[in-house]
């Protein structure tokens, strides 16, 4: 190499160096988008827990921001519980788990099947988790999963009929630990329980909350109104679930010991945030691709955004003194409007949300109980049929494979 570049000085003289004046403007260029870098990385963890043993429950733990979260607590020893909407067998789930597995080095990791954007499906796994004597352990529960409906796109209602945001980001977590109330607040008094919300600073810029109907109403809805008041739901039902568990007397008399923690994580580069600016589209992904740089550059990565989920998880001041706190940026911050700490609001909000949740599920039920039966009775109408069908081959005596192939049809 020195020798070439000794031939073309020698042959063509010196080449022309850049003058002073360039190289100050490519130094302070660098120095920028490292001050932009250093700061869009935000803040990092620095507490430490001991996390063997430690029964972890996670929602959205599977992508984005909860999964760097699992990979580190996993990493650190707990054994995780996520939940998951795809069923077990889901080739993906099974790769993904079997991934986690192998890179945190715990075997502890398993997923069970709880879709949140139904009401059905979450009272099932949550009833399942509860019914057992003694209580089952669980130290902690990370609420990270999400939806947002990309902008341009238009509103969707659950099977159930229900706001796809409103369910997934904030009734279904309203839902799941109404349940699962009694076996947190049974937990050994020794023990420290958290209760970890994700949260998002769009809470700021949402409309008040009334009673909570108004996020049902079809001409109120837009796809950044229906997030950020889903969110802001979420932040008055977590001061009020604090105050519900606060309120429980424990037979041993000693004080609540489970703890709400609300985390804004910062704008990351998960695929949520992917989905929102690319609009949900092709070429939005197209321009995404382009301009990658400045995601890149102005954006946390999944692992910057899980830093004060960690925190939350693992400060040990956190597990002491009133629970209902925010993080942000791995330090305790004030929530930015007051209507967070209303409890006329969060009364309303939670009185809403138990009747809505009591209808749909009656209804559910209702039509449960009446698709059961139908099927029943179309069975029991095929039966004879399938009988006098089966006579008649035997009788025959020559269709032997005829009768095999119906009662395979059946079994399917
Ligand atoms: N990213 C940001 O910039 C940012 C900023 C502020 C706050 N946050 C909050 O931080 C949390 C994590 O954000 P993220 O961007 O990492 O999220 P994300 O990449 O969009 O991941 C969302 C997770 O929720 C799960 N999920 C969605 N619908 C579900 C359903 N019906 N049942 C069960 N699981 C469901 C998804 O599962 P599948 O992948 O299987 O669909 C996925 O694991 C969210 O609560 C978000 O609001 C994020």
């Amino acid at each position: 190499m020195p020798l070439p570049f000794l031939g073309e000085v020698l042959w063509n003289g010196v080449p022309n160096i850049p003058s002073g004046w360039t190289i100050l403007k490519v130094v302070l260029a660098i120095m920028v988008v490292g001050l932009i870098k250093w700061a869009s990385m935000g803040a990092s963890n620095t507490s430490e827990r001991q996390m063997h043993g430690k029964i972890i429950m996670i929602t959205g733990g599977t992508s984005g921001i909860g999964a760097a979260i699992a990979l580190s607590l996993a990493q650190r020893g707990a054994q995780l519980v996520l939940l998951v909407h795809q069923s077990p067998k889901d080739i993906f789930l099974v790769d993904y788990i079997e991934d986690l597995r192998e890179r945190s080095g715990n075997e502890l990791i398993y997923a069970e099947q709880v879709d949140l954007s139904s009401l059905y499906s979450i009272r099932q796994f949550a009833t399942k988790w509860i019914d057992n004597a003694p209580p089952r352990r669980l130290d902690m529960i990370i609420l990270c999963a999400s939806t947002l409906t990309p902008p341009g796109k238009s509103r969707i209602t659950t099977d159930e009929g229900i706001e796809e945001t409103w369910m997934v980001n904030y009734l279904a977590n309203f839902h799941l630990l109404s349940i699962l109330s009694p076996a947190i607040r049974a937990q050994p008094p020794d023990r420290d329980i958290r209760i970890i919300f994700a949260n998002c600073s769009s809470y700021t810029r949402s409309p008040p909350i009334k009673d909570g109907s108004e996020a049902m109403n079809k001409k109120e809805w837009s796809p950044s109104k229906a997030y950020s008041r889903s969110k802001l739901a979420l932040t008055i039902f977590g001061q009020a679930f604090q105050k519900h568990l606060d309120a429980y007397r424990r037979p041993d008399g000693l004080p609540m010991n489970a703890r709400v923690i609300f985390v804004d994580p910062g704008y990351s580069r998960t695929p949520g945030m992917r989905r929102w600016l690319t609009r949900g589209t092709l070429w939005g992904l197209g321009v995404y691709l382009v301009l990658w740089q400045n995601a890149w550059l102005f954006l946390k990565s999944s692992e910057g955004g899980a830093q004060s989920f960690l925190y939350a998880a693992m400060e040990a001041t956190l597990g002491r003194g009133a629970g209902g706190k925010m993080i942000k940026e791995c330090l305790e911050v004030n929530y930015a409007r007051p209507d967070v700490k209303d409890e006329n609001i969060a009364k309303k909000l939670w009185e809403n949300s138990e009747k809505l949740i009591e209808r749909v599920e009656r209804e559910e039920a209702v039509k449960r109980a009446l698709q059961k039966k139908e099927k029943e009775a179309s069975e029991k109408s095929q039966a004879p049929k399938e009988s006098a069908g089966a006579t008649s081959a035997t009788d025959s005596g020559t269709d032997g494979k005829k009768s095999k192939s119906r009662k395979q049809k059946k079994g399917k």
